[in-house]
């Protein structure tokens, strides 16, 4: 007889992520984003903001960002970066534990996005509530988290990373001694689980946009391309994984389409990287590993429907109105911050 614990489990992957339809923006003619481009940059200089994008948002957005002043980076530089501005309001571009973790981090700063509705599967397929208990029932384990989960959550957690430090906290962990209670990405979980050896307990979620590579498509794929570079970030299954010469985040996978002398990279990770990709390396070929497949569907076609509700346009009418503030509940907030830091310490230290 299963515990209850366990049932409720069961329900949760019995019970998918609903995941929106891509939002259709209007489409803009050069003039049209330039004028909104100028709009905003006098819209941020006005309020002492900065923008802070991820890699996986519309390249206007990257760009736009990154003239302004701002930051384009992952999920680890975004975090250190809203901690170290002086800007009294932070905009940030991605999806809703990225706006959390700048203002979990910041409590004196606003933080802003243009759609709160912005989240991520990851941090849907792990209420807090069901999160605790699970804990709870191991309370042998040490708790880490990633970033792409709710403040409460993180408020629950011994440590909070991301996928450019996933590997060498759960290694420092694992010099410990200690067991690891690993949530919410099970595939970026097993990947570390295999690395480094360590006892870990899985939580069951995944990435919406990474479960959909299509492992024998990818074979093909290289068959055709012998001399491409496979380029994969861990979110991915296993058999995606396996196929990799490069396994990282996004700042790995965009530093080694860089820095590699290779000319051709089939590329395993929601395909807004590639505006960063081209900038930095505009004459390598870069091919958008397969999603679909053969007769399969497609959800996500590579491009995370929660990163694409962030446009010019949502981003002027919030920088109008002031709306779309992140806020948290302070007794969370002050848990939550405690794994977060022990992860930017841990990280200067290196
Ligand atoms: P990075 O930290 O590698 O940027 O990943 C964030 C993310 O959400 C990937 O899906
Ligand atoms: Fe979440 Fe995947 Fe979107 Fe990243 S790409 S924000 S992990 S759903």
């Amino acid at each position: 007889m299963n515990t209850p614990l366990e049932q409720k489990m069961a329900q949760l992957k019995q019970h998918p992520v609903v995941v929106p339809p891509h939002p259709a923006w209007p489409e803009l003619n050069n003039p049209q984003k330039a004028k909104l481009k100028e709009e905003i940059r006098q819209l941020l200089q006005d309020k002492n903001a900065v923008l802070v994008a991820h890699y996986y948002t519309d390249g206007d957005l990257q760009a736009l960002a990154e003239e302004s002043g701002g930051c384009v980076s992952d999920s680890l530089e975004m975090a250190r970066f809203g901690s170290q501005s002086d800007a009294e309001l932070l905009v940030v571009c991605g999806v809703r534990f990225m706006g959390e973790t700048a203002k979990i981090l910041n409590p004196e700063k606003r933080v802003i996005m243009p759609d709160l509705k912005a989240t991520c599967s990851l941090d849907e397929g792990c209420p807090a509530d069901l999160f605790r208990e699970f804990c709870d029932a191991h309370p042998e384990h040490t708790v880490v988290v990633y970033a792409n989960t709710s403040a409460a959550v993180k408020a629950r957690a011994d440590w909070m990373v991301t996928s450019s430090i996933a590997l060498p906290v759960v290694q420092h962990l694992a010099d410990q001694g200690k067991k690891v209670l690993w949530a919410p990405d099970k595939h970026l979980g097993h990947y570390v689980q295999k690395l480094t050896g360590v006892e870990m307990l899985l939580w069951p979620g995944s990435c919406v946009v990474h479960e959909e590579f299509k492992s024998v498509a990818l074979s093909r794929l290289r068959k055709l391309h012998k001399d491409a570079t496979i380029l994969v970030h861990p979110e991915s299954p296993d058999e995606i994984i396996r196929q990799a010469d490069v396994v990282g985040s996004t700042t790995a996978l965009i530093k080694a389409v860089k820095d590699l002398p290779n000319q051709k990279f089939i590329i395993a990770t929601d395909e807004g990287i590639f505006w960063k990709m081209h900038q930095l390396a505009p004459d390598k070929k870069l091919i958008a590993a397969p999603t679909a497949g053969e007769g399969a569907s497609c959800e996500s076609c590579a491009h995370c429907p929660w990163m694409g509700m962030n446009s010019l346009q949502n981003l002027k009418q919030v920088l109008e109105t002031n709306k779309h503030e992140i806020l948290i509940d302070e007794n969370i907030r002050q848990q939550a911050v405690v794994p977060i830091r022990r992860m930017l310490d841990f990280a200067a230290t290196r």
